[in-house]
Parts: structure tokens; C-alpha cells; sequence
């Protein structure tokens, strides 16, 4: 689904394709994934209503640091950025992600306080953050050209691949690379980069290696709430695909891995029990504090980003850090 919208106050939904979720598609992932004898569910499924409020509650945690060090990162040089993206004239600026887009705003602003041309291509798989964010744009910046895609990133892909031919410059910035698998993130960043040309750009989040203690605590709150974002998965799981679990009979466990630089979120049962899913039509043993899997979160060096980037087809630019040099956006251009 794509919204347009530009200054006018109207919002056009102007093709409409499903943007709505495959219930059959997680009925599946989630039956494959817990009939492993290394039980997993996929992080992408957190983000439900709920669990999209709640990853916004985490964003504000004080042990959640990647929020406000990516903010710094961006505020400490939206001038750079904004030059880089500029240099050749008009651009389609894609943010992968965009949830609300309050790091994306930094450059925006920037942008049109340098009047640089370009419009701003939102991509998210909550219509209703795309509904937001196209009317707040709509108030603060009211000349910015916005085209929302409501869709996950595949749709984003058929995105680029219908406007190949113009200059692009492609947002992926919270360290949301760090929830793909290696191999998924090498072939996510090359299917970006097969749609991109020469003169076109990506900047990317990364979360950068640091003390272990810091990682572990942005993962496992004192308040609770990254607790109650992963066992939501299991409240969808019961409400969308009919299963019974219980949901007080699982904890959330998060540890770091600083060898490989990996957090995994896990949740735990507490007990021996039985869990049907009806739409998955399955029936799930778990022995007592067997886990299920369901998230890694990456920790990376600058070198190792790099290093991606160059396997993908793109060539490291700029690396752009906060002050504590522990989180950074780095800029990758394509020769
Ligand atoms: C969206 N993503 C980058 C977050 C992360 O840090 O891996 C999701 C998250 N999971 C637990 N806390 C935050």
C-alpha cells in the first residue's frame, strides 16, 4: 500500500496491494520454528500494535541507549549528511523502518533548511505509523513531497525496483541490520544494493561492541518492559493463531555473547506443558526452562560493517560515531 501525501491536507491511497498480514505465513514460521529441537519464533513478529507500543516504551528506557546515541550521532552532523546526500541534485530518500521517524525529522529538516531536492519515502509495515507520520510531516513540514509504503522490507524492494532509474539514498538506521542473521543481512544489503546505481548512497545503523555489562542491561530493563515486548509474541500467538499459552508460565532471558558480538533474547518456560496453536495445527511440548529463541540483536566493529557493505557492492564513505564512540551511522556510496 502506498500513501501519498503533499502539502495538501488530503491523504491518497494511491495503490492499494495487501499491506495486511499473512496469517498463513506466521501460522507456518511459527510451527517451523517450534517443531526445531533448538526451539525459535522470528523476531519480525514482535511488532503487532502492542508490541510496536512497547518497542516505543523501550526506546525511551534509560538502559536503552541506542535511540539516544543514534540521535546524537545524527544531530552532531546533519550538515555533513545532509551535503552528502545532495551533491548530485535529486534524490528519493527511502527510510527502511521509519516507525515514527523522530532521527529521520533531524534530516529532513536539514535537508530543507539546505533546499535540497528530494522527496521522502517512508517504509513501514504499521499503516497506522505511516498514517501518523505522513499527517505530523504534513504540520512541520508541510512543502516535503511524502510517498508511505506500507509493507515489510520486500515491498520496499519492489519499491526500488520500480524506480530504478533516479537517485535514491536509503535510510537503514537503528541497528535494525543487527536483527537479520549474517547470511540474511548479506543478502538483504545485496538485494538493496542490485537495485541501486552509481551516485546512489545508503546510510546505516550499527550498533558498535562495547561493554558487555551495557549491552546486557539495554536488553534486560529493570523496568520490565523488554520483557513484556518479547512474551507479547506469545499473547499474538494466542489471540491470531487460536494457541493456549500460558503466558505467566514463560520468563524473558537475554545474554550477550561478546565473543561473537550477539545478544539472543530467549523466553523460557517455566514448567513442563503442552501448548496448542490451533491455526498452526500444532501441539508443542516444553520441558521445564527449555527456551525458545527469538531475537539477536548484533554488536559490530567498524571494520566488520564495512566489510559487509564491500560483500554487498557498496564502498564505505563516512562513519559518523557519537560521542562515546559506541554507536554509528556509516555512509556507503556506490562507484
Ligand atoms: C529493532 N531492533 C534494532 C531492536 C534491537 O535493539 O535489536 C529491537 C529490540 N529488541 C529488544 N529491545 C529492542
Amino acid at each position: 500500500m502506498y500513501i501519498t501525501t503533499t502539502s495538501s491536507p488530503m491523504v491518497e491511497l494511491s495503490r492499494q496491494q495487501d499491506g495486511s498480514h499473512d496469517l498463513t505465513a506466521f501460522a507456518r514460521d511459527v510451527a517451523e520454528g517450534l517443531r526445531q529441537p533448538r526451539k525459535t519464533l522470528p523476531s519480525r513478529y514482535f511488532y503487532d500494535g502492542t508490541g510496536s507500543r512497547l518497542f516505543q516504551q523501550i526506546m525511551e528506557l534509560p538502559e536503552y541507549y541506542l535511540t539516544r546515541s543514534e540521535l546524537e550521532v545524527l544531530t552532531q552532523n546533519k550538515y555533513e549528511m545532509a551535503q552528502q546526500f545532495s551533491r548530485q541534485g535529486f534524490f528519493h530518500l527511502i527510510d527502511l523502518g521509519a516507525g515514527d521517524a523522530l532521527k529521520t525529522k533531524i534530516l529532513l529538516k536539514e535537508l530543507s533548511n539546505q533546499q535540497s531536492e528530494f522527496d521522502y519515502v517512508p517504509v513501514d509495515i504499521s499503516g497506522d505509523a505511516m498514517r501518523q507520520l505522513s499527517g505530523s510531516l504534513r504540520q512541520e513540514l508541510p512543502q516535503l513531497r511524502v510517498e508511505a509504503v506500507v509493507g515489510e522490507y520486500f515491498q520496499a524492494l519492489e519499491w526500488l525496483q520500480e524506480h530504478k532509474s533516479e537517485r535514491k539514498v536509503v535510510l537503514f538506521l537503528g541497528s535494525n541490520i543487527g536483527n537479520f542473521r549474517p547470511r540474511e543481512s548479506i543478502n538483504f544489503l545485496s538485494s538493496i544494493r542490485s537495485y541501486l546505481r552509481p551516485g546512489d548512497q545508503l546510510l546505516m545503523g550499527v550498533d558498535l561492541r562495547k561493554n558487555p555489562e551495557v549491552i546486557l542491561k539495554a536488553y534486560s530493563d529493570a523496568s520490565g518492559v523488554t520483557a513484556a515486548f518479547n512474551l507479547n509474541l506469545l499473547h499474538r500467538i494466542n489471540r491470531e493463531l487460536g494457541a493456549d499459552f500460558n503466558v505467566d508460565q514463560f520468563c524473558h532471558h537475554a545474554l550477550y555473547d561478546p565473543q561473537e558480538g550477539v545478544m539472543r533474547s530467549f523466553l523460557v518456560s517455566k514448567t513442563n506443558q503442552e501448548v496448542h496453536i490451533q491455526k498452526a495445527g500444532v501441539t508443542v511440548h516444553f520441558d521445564a526452562w527449555e527456551a525458545i529463541h527469538t531475537e539477536n540483536s548484533c554488536k559490530y566493529t567498524i571494520p566488520q560493517v564495512e566489510e559487509l557493505g564491500r560483500q554487498c557492492g557498496f564502498k564505505p564513505a563516512s562513519v559518523f560515531y557519537d560521542s562515546r564512540k559506541g554507536f554509528a551511522d556509516v555512509l556507503f556510496s556506490i562507484d
